[in-house]
């Protein structure tokens, strides 16, 4: 029996809660398939948190979170905390979270299933051969720079501002590197070095570190030119690493590549190995509490914890595998169903690709 370990289960608001539990259903049915042990403890997080707790990310949740060895989240958000104060917004409880954990680097696959390719708006030949990750710098830049309000000559102004020192981009750019070397050995970084001067100290700091890894390809790419690229040649890209809201932007956009943003998985990563893992999608308030959601994403992000985290490939593999043959089989759930008629529920595909890890 392997040692048991833990995960905090923070399901969130919206759909959270519904495709948390299918990714738990995975958990609980590696155990039974592979000898591992898990404990899972819940906690409040987000716009429930805010409800029962008057704050998005309270002390308890954040004591789960670090006494764990990671951390699985579903969504937050919701109309209902729409117009908070910024205090009382479950998005604050997110960054918190990803600050107090020192959660510095966010990786977000994309991959295209070859039988998803018609769920794209983009021509199956153009994604053919699709697999990226982007590797977002996540808490520095304009989110975290200081923000305030004043008094100007045109009247009220507002400011936001974006730092970045060089440790901060030195350690994500490592890792970016380490990552694009356990890949297909090429790494594209994004700035806007013709214009701010954090991306000409990003560009520096790259090009200082790109010696220490000779194997892997480098290139700059300005970052309007890589919306407009992302679009054209997608699979012309292996690694993209970037700033914090370009990062943002780009795996939005990379996103649906893969047709739904339904099907993508992300982890947030410090120095260790404890990581936070989440669906890319956010809490889909029109659809929740109706079974509708696509647990496939965070069912994928299980994955990438038992990857990253434990380390424990054979059953990181056979979630992958699993999903690739519910998929195969052509079950759907309704966003990526082409006959929205024959759409599976939530539970269903999670019970489907539960019964298909083998
Ligand atoms: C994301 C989200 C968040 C972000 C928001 C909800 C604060 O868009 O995780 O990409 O901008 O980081
Ligand atoms: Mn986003």
């Amino acid at each position: 029996m392997a040692e048991t370990k833990k995960i905090a289960v923070i399901a969130g608001d919206g759909i959270g809660p519904e495709v948390v539990a299918e990714a738990e259903k995975i958990i609980r049915r590696t155990e039974e398939v592979f000898g591992y042990s898990f404990t899972t403890e819940h906690a409040l997080f987000g716009g429930i948190a805010i409800d029962e707790k008057g704050t998005p990310l309270p002390e308890e949740t954040l004591q789960v979170c670090k006494s764990a060895d990671a951390v699985l989240l579903g969504a937050v958000g919701g109309p209902k905390w729409d117009n908070n104060s910024k205090e009382l917004r479950p998005e604050t409880g997110l960054l918190g979270i990803r600050k107090e954990l020192g959660l510095f680097s966010n990786l977000r696959p994309a991959v295209v299933f070859d039988c998803l390719k018609d769920a794209s708006t983009l021509k199956p030949e153009v994604l053919e051969g699709t697999d990226l990750m982007v590797v977002r710098e996540l808490t520095g830049g304009i989110y975290f720079g200081e923000k305030f309000r004043r008094e100007g000559a045109g009247g009220e102004e507002a400011v936001d501002t974006c730092a970045y020192s060089t440790a901060e981009v030195e350690r994500i750019v490592h890792q970016a590197f380490e990552i694009a070397q356990k890949r297909r050995k090429k790494l594209a970084s994004v700035d806007k070095a013709n214009v701010l001067e954090t991306s000409r100290l990003w560009r520096e700091t790259v090009n200082r570190i790109a010696p220490q890894y000779p194997d892997v390809e480098l290139e700059h790419v300005l970052v309007d030119n890589c919306a407009m690229q992302l679009l054209r040649r997608p699979s012309s890209f292996d690694v993209i690493v970037t700033e914090n809201m370009f990062g943002d932007i780009l795996s939005d956009e990379a996103a649906m590549l893969t047709g739904s943003i339904g099907m993508l998985s992300s982890a947030s990563m410090g120095e260790g190995a404890f990581g936070l893992y989440e669906p890319v999608h956010g809490s889909a308030p029109d659809i929740a509490g109706q079974g509708l959601a696509n647990p496939i994403a965070t069912i994928l992000s299980v994955a990438l914890m038992y990857r990253l985290t434990f380390g424990y490939e054979d059953a990181a593999d056979a979630i992958e595998r699993a999903v690739a043959e519910v998929l195969d089989e052509g079950h759907r759930t309704a966003d990526i169903a082409v006959d929205k008629s024959k759409a599976l529920s939530t539970t269903e595909m999670g019970d489907l690709i539960a019964a298909a890890i083998r």
